[in-house]
């Protein structure tokens, strides 16, 4: 059964503290995670808190341009996507992506929706979207792990 929770950020730095406590909860798990929203509406904001709250303790950048990018420390690694500027699923296929996506870490992928007819299952889908007020937004996390979600509100401020 899939479980949805929606809550509101009203920062950037309220939703990077979200994503921290996602990137904690996803620590020894493997699959994908979409991002979903509109251009701005937080996808990398949220997942260099994510890509952070995993345990990685450098710089993290958006992966517009480089399409992928890994995140090791020490035994721990994640993969950071935007598929934004692919035009079809082949073109990422090319690349290794159902390694990626069959490895052992997480894969956070913003504009996922090429992948809509591919077989995948995202483990957590997170979805932004921006609001009347500039700097609030609307964050609806889905999962069919309870864990993933749970109290997540609690982490917003
Ligand atoms: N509550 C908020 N949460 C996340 N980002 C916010 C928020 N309020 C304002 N912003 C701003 O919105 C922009 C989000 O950009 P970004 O994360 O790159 O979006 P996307 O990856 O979805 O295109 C940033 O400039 C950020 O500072
Ligand atoms: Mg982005």
């Amino acid at each position: 059964m899939m479980v949805s929770m929606s809550i509101l950020s009203s920062s950037p730095e309220a939703t990077f503290a979200v994503g921290q406590e996602i990137g904690r909860r996803l620590l020894g798990q493997r699959g994908l995670v979409y991002l979903t929203g509109d251009i701005g509406a937080g996808k990398t904001a949220i997942s260099k808190g994510i890509v952070s709250g995993y345990g990685y303790p450098g710089r993290v950048t958006s992966p517009t341009f480089s399409l992928v990018n890994r995140y090791v420390h020490g035994d721990k690694c994640i993969f950071h996507m935007d598929l934004y500027r692919l035009s079809d699923a082949d073109e990422l296929f090319e690349i290794g992506f159902e390694e990626m996506a069959a490895a052992p870490h997480p894969v956070l992928i913003e504009w996922p929706e090429i992948l809509n007819d591919e077989g995948f299952e995202p483990i957590l889908v997170i979805d932004l979207a921006r609001t009347e007020d500039e700097s609030l937004r609307k964050i609806t996390l889905s999962s069919k792990d309870e864990r993933l979600i749970a109290g997540l509100d609690a982490f917003v401020t």
